[in-house]
């Protein structure tokens, strides 16, 4: 990855960073994507040995959409837990267009919601369901606002005359800062940041509006979906926008901020599915997601400020206890492998067939 003068500098002075290994409060994932049925088995180790808890995103097909259906979700993914695995999954509503206040307030008030996702109509993934305009879930909102849910937004117009590069950069304007305008309490995670404009609006925002950034996000940008070939395994959505916005990424991840969190936007799709004349959105990070963060906190000379990003910041913000346990990434070289075994298929891994510097060591 490319280095530019100020980082390097920034890494002079960090030279404490140089340890052989890395002892942190054990991570949390503020975004995943957990599937269900076999890929659920397949996925759903690599995100607990990693993480003591994760966000996790309810756009199943069909959507989790009420208590019930949330409640059967996590048991599944309790079930599909390897033995003796110490994970949490915390669960959100999918909002539509006709959810229930009253059903969201009940959910969360017993513990079984989190926090509810807003997906714009048609924006990724099984978003069918989703949101058509926000003054459709305006009671839903006023319910969250007032008891302190996180509304964790996906945050992309959908109309055809937006360009997909502006995207975000159109939400923030016609939907976001209204929105905030009109419930400036209302807890927001504008999920998997992708643009300078998303930063800026994050860091200018009061304290109840975070962000969580991906590993891809850091590390590539459009160029790695485009050039020499389309590249499949690099296209998730938001899709990775031109080199500034990578930059103004990697400068509010590891720039200290309580505002920035991790959120993987771990989304694994059958190799067949992302090999396609039209193919899926997603990028399958789970299993070397702290490897991958930190090989950019490194490089940033920032490595003291993996474990706030990492660990402290997400909880903080939901409003949750800080884990106590503790985890180990050591530096030595991590093998990526070309494709990991899921579901009768294979699954392609970020960095798939490179070497990684650092390797969680449990
Ligand atoms: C996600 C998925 O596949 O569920 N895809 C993605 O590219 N990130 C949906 C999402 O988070 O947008
Ligand atoms: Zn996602």
């Amino acid at each position: 990855m490319a280095r530019h003068g100020w980082r390097s500098r920034a890494a002079q002075i960090k030279a404490p960073d140089m340890t052989d290994s890395l002892t942190i409060r054990r991570p949390d994932d503020w975004h995943v994507h957990l599937r269900d049925g076999a890929m659920l088995e397949a996925v759903a180790g690599h995100t607990a040995r990693q993480f003591a808890r994760a966000i996790v995103m309810p756009n199943l097909s069909p959507p989790v959409t009420n208590v019930a259906l949330a409640t059967a979700y996590r048991e599944r993914i309790v079930a599909a837990l390897p033995e003796g695995a110490d994970f949490t999954p915390l669960m959100t509503c999918y909002l539509t267009d006709n959810t229930d206040p009253d059903e969201i307030r009940r959910g969360f008030e017993a513990g079984v919601f989190t926090a509810a996702k807003l997906y714009p109509a048609g924006a990724t993934t099984n978003s069918d369901s989703g949101v058509t305009d926000v003054a459709n879930i305006r009671a839903v909102l006023e319910v969250m606002a007032e008891i302190g849910m996180v509304l964790c937004v996906h945050g992309e117009v959908t109309h055809a005359d937006v360009d997909i590069f502006d995207r975000e950069a159109v939400f923030i304007e016609r939907v976001l800062a209204p929105l905030l305008a009109d419930l400036p309490q209302l807890k927001v995670v504008f999920e998997h940041l992708t643009s300078e404009e998303g930063v800026k609006f994050v860091e200018n925002a009061d304290a109840n509006v975070a962000a969580t950034i991906t590993p891809q996000h850091l590390h590539i940008n459009r160029n790695a979906m485009l050039v020499g070939g389309m590249r499949p395994h690099a296209y998730c959505l938001p899709v990775a926008k031109r080199e500034k916005h990578r930059l103004a990424l990697r400068r509010a991840a590891t720039g200290g901020s309580a505002k920035f969190f991790l959120g993987t936007d771990s989304a694994p799709h059958a190799r067949e599915a992302k090999e396609s004349a039209c193919g899926c959105a997603g990028i399958f990070n789970a299993p070397f997601a702290l490897e991958s963060y930190l090989a950019v906190f490194e490089e940033e000379g920032a490595i003291d400020l993996f474990e706030g990003f990492a660990s402290e910041h997400g909880p903080r913000f939901y409003g949750l206890s800080l884990n106590e346990t503790r985890i180990t990434i050591e530096r030595t070289d991590c093998s990526v492998p070309a494709q990991i075994a899921a579901d009768g298929t294979q699954l392609v891994p970020f960095h798939a067939g490179e070497t990684l510097r650092w390797r969680f060591a449990g």
